[in-house]
């Protein structure tokens, strides 16, 4: 089979340098977590940034990130401190992220960094025309690359090139108010196969492409020329038996070789076995609703005084994106909402909610995820959301309740979650009184169907039937060129 090589910003693991000494450390975030259990089936390189500036690393120090990295079959596309400011923590995360999910008060018009965003795209660009040997397919992931394809495809037109988009695309009214909308859609149709989480981001794609470029778009075919590019939604999943797996082992282990983590929990629910627990699991992000899922457990105590001292918000918040504005803000507001609803309702003997800044090895996740009795899930706007997934998964005993935003991608697949509008605060603490007091056969019954639809469309279907398109529209492009 064709090699795959697979171009995004952020690689599998990141780079961490102490006193010369380099670390590997897996990165967090979907794409990194779906893309890792897969990318080794394609035998191609992962080109990316290792995720540290390299403009205090001496020559051999980079040459030894390059060699480590290697070893990873990841290929690095090293970034100096400007081009993070510029195009990654700018026009990637103050324009396009704000841009894609609705939050147009925070986006950043400055030219400057589109400029910088065009640079580094081209950087990554040759990087892959590099690393591209006759007959291998490029398959480029996510928003910091969509100029990438077009640049790809200027040089290289025989390449086959995907791109995978893991976050929403916004509706035209939205999508049409940066400056440079134009240039990012031409930069996207440069791949021969676009993908989306759910069929709404596709519909949105198409109806800018017809109002921006008018280019005419049969079924989810774009006819350009001689070329057609294919469109179509693939919603991620998840590497269900690996947390399935987890979850089981965890159960398992003799209690000499539980984690610290896992025996506080047990300790807990020894000395208070009718107790409760709620988790919420995200990077700190404002698309994320964290404040909206504070402010609901507060309404939910108030109203329901009973479960005050009997039930516990877990929250898990991994530091991102530490340098822009409205994260540092955002991290703000969290810590003042924890220490309200901390202070309001906490008591010698409890603490409402039990809030973790930082990142958490797998075997913490899934000691979390199969303990806690409910999800709380709640993005004011999401692409997919994977961690509802990884709940599920990790449900041996098929019980245990989600709570989850309609806002996100996963909502589509999940019918059989309470579903709640994050903006509705009174709802949320509505469906966790209705999740605390589910009976358990109503718990099992919803939850088999959830984890039956999760298993089946798993991360290696979702990449698999995405390389079979891909495999389609090569054919498809060759029978052209042949003309
Ligand atoms: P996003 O891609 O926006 O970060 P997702 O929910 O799709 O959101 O994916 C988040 C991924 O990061 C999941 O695989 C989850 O397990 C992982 N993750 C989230 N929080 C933590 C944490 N505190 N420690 C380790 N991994 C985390
Ligand atoms: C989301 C994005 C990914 C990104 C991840 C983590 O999942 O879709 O592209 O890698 O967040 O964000 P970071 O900025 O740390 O790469």
């Amino acid at each position: 089979m064709n090699r795959i090589h697979i171009v995004s910003n952020r690689l599998p693991v990141s780079i961490n340098v102490e006193n010369d000494n380099i670390e590997l450390i897996p990165s967090v975030g979907g794409l990194a977590t779906g893309m890792r259990s897969v990318y080794k089936e394609y035998n191609g390189k992962w080109i990316g940034w290792p995720g540290l500036p390299n403009d205090d690393l001496s020559d051999e120090l980079k040459t030894n990130i390059d060699e480590k990295l290697k070893g990873e079959d990841c290929v690095s596309v090293h970034l100096s401190k400007e081009e993070i400011d510029l195009y990654y923590d700018g026009f990637s995360n103050r324009t396009i992220w704000p841009l894609f999910h609705y939050f147009a008060q925070h986006i950043d018009y400055d030219p400057k960094l589109w400029e910088a965003f065009v640079k580094v795209n081209q950087k990554f660009a040759d990087k892959a025309l590099e690393t591209l040997e006759e007959g291998d397919t490029i398959w480029i992931h996510d928003y910091q690359l969509l100029l990438v394809p077009e640049m790809i495809k200027s040089k290289k037109p025989g390449v086959t090139v995907g791109f995978f988009l893991h976050i929403p695309f916004p509706s035209f009214e939205v999508f049409r108010i940066l400056p440079w909308r134009k240039e990012l859609i031409q930069g996207m149709l440069g791949a021969d196969l676009i993908g989306f989480h759910t069929f709404d981001y596709q519909r949105h794609f198409f109806s800018c492409v017809r109002r921006l470029m008018g280019y005419e778009i049969s079924f989810n075919e774009i006819h350009i020329e001689d070329r057609i590019i294919i469109v179509d939604s693939f919603p991620m999943g998840i590497d269900y038996d690996k947390f399935r797996d987890a979850a089981i082992q965890t159960f398992q282990k003799p209690l000499q070789e539980k984690s610290k983590l896992h025996r506080e929990l047990e300790k807990y629910f020894l000395v208070s076995p009718n107790r409760k627990l709620i988790l919420s699991i995200d990077r700190l992000d404002y698309s994320k609703g964290i404040p909206n899922r504070l402010q609901a457990f507060a309404k939910f105590l108030e109203e329901y005084p009973e479960f005050i001292g009997k039930v516990t918000l877990i929250m898990l918040a991994v530091p991102s994106r530490g340098t822009v504005e409205h994260y540092i803000n955002l991290k703000r507001e969290v810590d003042e909402l924890v220490g309200n609803v901390n202070g309001r309702f906490g008591s010698i003997n409890y603490t409402p909610v039990w809030y973790f800044y930082r990142s958490m090895p797998f075997e913490n996740l899934i000691e979390l995820y199969s303990s806690c009795d409910v999800a709380l899930v709640t993005p004011v706007r999401d692409g997919m959301n994977l961690v509802a997934k990884e709940y599920v998964a990790s449900r041996t005993n098929r019980t245990g309740v989600i709570i989850l935003s309609e806002m996100a991608g996963v909502s589509k697949e999940m019918g059989e979650a309470l579903m709640i509008n994050p903006n509705n605060t009174g709802e949320i603490a509505q469906s966790i009184y209705q999740a605390l007091t589910m009976p358990l056969d109503e718990q099992r019954e919803r939850m088999i169907y959830l984890q039956d639809r999760i298993k089946r469309y798993d991360v290696f279907k979702w990449s698999s039937e995405f390389v079979k398109s891909l495999r389609k529209v090569e054919k498809l492009q060759s029978s052209i060129y042949a003309k």
